[in-house]
């Protein structure tokens, strides 16, 4: 068959496909899977692949679904992109770093590359949302071969088909700019097998001045309470033990549906402590999280459910980001320094043993010592048990970009200030619960320290204590001997 003919029998493998979803995707990994086994016959091996995922956890969370999709064709994976036959990188771009870190990937791959023909490079994710960065990639990168964005990364094995059979040697690129259509039941591989994340929505409507999430995920979009309750039942049904409910504000969940829903008809104001207290119906599991938190949003009711659920974690990630009101007003956070100190009262007042955590932002256009103090003020106010602390990062596009930016000394000398006062805070918070005893779901066996193993409490502190791997995925309740700063020491008892 020449080249010319097998064109021609891919356009009738394409035109007969499925036209509704998740149809035509099931259909596309089964030309996939044919494929496949064709690779596997004429090299001896299966192919392997790693995807490499650079972002927070929504990011995670759709590479357990592209892992989940080659799985099903007939890939197998493996830990590192070096012993890898196709690598994806889902990339982040919160901060401009990323950048520089993918290209630095991309750039160490082009020998490989070259000496194997086999070989398969996808990137997809948030960055690939700018049409400046696609063109750069494939203007320095061209040896790429699939480019996806984050409203069609379940299409996966549609575009892997077009490459695996295309007739010439460009990248398959397909971005979109505005979700097309919303896919569920595609198959997934979850990381851990007793817990997962389940995303209640996507998106985000608030428009912080420093934030690229509106222009790379869109506007806000909830899934029904149906599909996230089916969804959770279906994971403790598999053994899923502990959920987290992910979302960039959890808190506005139920504003824009994706679908049709029996449940939002009958009750048209349900809402995020509604669904939270659904949830912690479900028989089976035991411990349920959630996040992101924005301050604004965080109701009177959330903070009812959580109290009246002892499934749900005493842990709420509430990013302050800053402390200073005027900063805060720049950024876009509809919250004040008091308000923000006025919601960390109430929320001990009723969950006296809660662990907060938080992001803290540093060089922020304008950004004085003043505003730092308030930023210390916080810190030391709300006693977080922890604090991711970052540096701002220039975003175009944003509204902060525009603002006359601050030299990066003033910042970086900033930034060590806040970080030395979130060390001494949380390390002195987090200790706290030295001598008590605390329910922790194991995870791992400890690679450092033979015959532990290392869990998690409630509020995702870290427990190594002496076990075995027949622990792993369930609950073993802990004495906390030692504080070590970010982790306990413990034995079970
Ligand atoms: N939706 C979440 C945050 C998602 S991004 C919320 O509103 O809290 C995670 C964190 O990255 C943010 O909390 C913020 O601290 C940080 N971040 C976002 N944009 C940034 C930027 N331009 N520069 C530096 N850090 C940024
Ligand atoms: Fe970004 Fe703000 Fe949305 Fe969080 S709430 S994702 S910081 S725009
Ligand atoms: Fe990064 Fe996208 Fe998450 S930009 S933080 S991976 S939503």
């Amino acid at each position: 068959m020449d080249i010319k003919d097998t064109h021609i029998l891919n356009q009738d493998i394409i035109q007969s496909a499925p036209t509704t979803e998740p149809a035509r995707q099931e259909f596309f990994m089964d030309r996939c899977h044919e494929l496949i086994e064709e690779m596997i016959i004429e090299s001896g091996h299966k192919p392997t692949f790693h995807v490499e995922t650079f972002g927070c956890q929504m990011n995670a969370h759709d590479s357990e679904k592209l892992i989940g999709i080659l799985l099903r064709i007939g890939y197998e994976e493996v830990a590192t992109e070096k012993e890898a036959d196709f690598i994806i990188y889902n990339t982040c771009t919160v901060r401009e770093n990323a950048n520089q870190k993918l290209y630095g990937h991309l750039g160490s791959l082009k020998k490989r590359k070259e000496s194997n023909k086999n070989m398969l490079i996808g990137i997809c994710g948030c960055m690939m949302q700018q049409t400046a960065v696609v063109e750069y990639i494939k203007s320095s990168f061209g040896f790429v071969d699939l480019i996806f964005g984050t409203y069609n990364f379940y299409k996966l094995a549609e575009l892997l088909f077009y490459k695996l059979t295309e007739t010439d040697k460009k990248t398959v690129v397909e971005v979109l700019d505005v979700p097309e259509t919303h896919v569920e039941n595609l198959p997934e591989k979850r990381k851990y097998s007793f817990k997962s994340g389940v995303n209640i929505m996507y998106g985000c409507n608030n428009f912080c001045t420093y934030c690229i999430v509106p222009y790379v995920r869109g506007r806000e979009r909830s899934r029904t309470p149906e599909d996230i309750l089916c969804e959770v039942n279906r994971l403790v049904n598999e053994g899923c033990v502990e959920i987290m409910l992910l979302g960039q504000n959890v808190n506005s969940y139920g504003i824009n549906f994706l679908d049709e829903s029996e449940t939002i008809k009958a009750h048209p104001d349900y809402d995020f402590p509604d669904l939270l207290s659904d949830v912690a119906k479900i028989e089976g599991l035991k411990r349920i999280r959630f996040m992101t938190s924005h301050p604004k949003d965080l109701s009177d009711k959330l903070l009812d459910v959580i109290a009246a659920n002892p499934k749900i974690a005493r842990h709420i990630h509430l990013p302050v980001q800053a402390g200073s009101s005027r900063i805060l007003k720049a950024m876009n956070r509809r919250y004040s320094k008091e308000d923000y100190l006025a919601l960390v009262d109430k929320i001990r007042a009723k969950l006296p043993d809660v662990s907060l955590t938080t992001d803290i932002m540093v060089g922020f256009p304008g950004e004085t010592e003043e505003d730092i103090q308030d930023t210390i003020d916080v810190i030391r106010y709300a006693k977080y048990d922890q604090a991711f602390t970052f540096i701002y990062s220039i975003r175009s596009g944003t509204p902060a970009a525009k603002m006359e930016q601050l030299p990066s000394e003033v910042v970086d000398k900033n930034f060590e200030k806040v970080l030395e006062e979130v060390r001494k805070v949380s390390a002195q918070s987090s200790s706290r619960f030295e001598g008590q005893t605390k329910s922790v779901l194991v995870e791992s066996v400890n690679d450092h320290m033979n015959g532990y193993v290392t869990g998690r409490m409630d509020n995702n502190i870290l427990v190594h204590f002496p076990g075995n791997e027949e622990q792993i995925g369930t609950f073993v309740d802990v004495k906390l001997d030692e504080a070590k700063g970010f982790y306990y020491l413990g034995h079970a008892v």
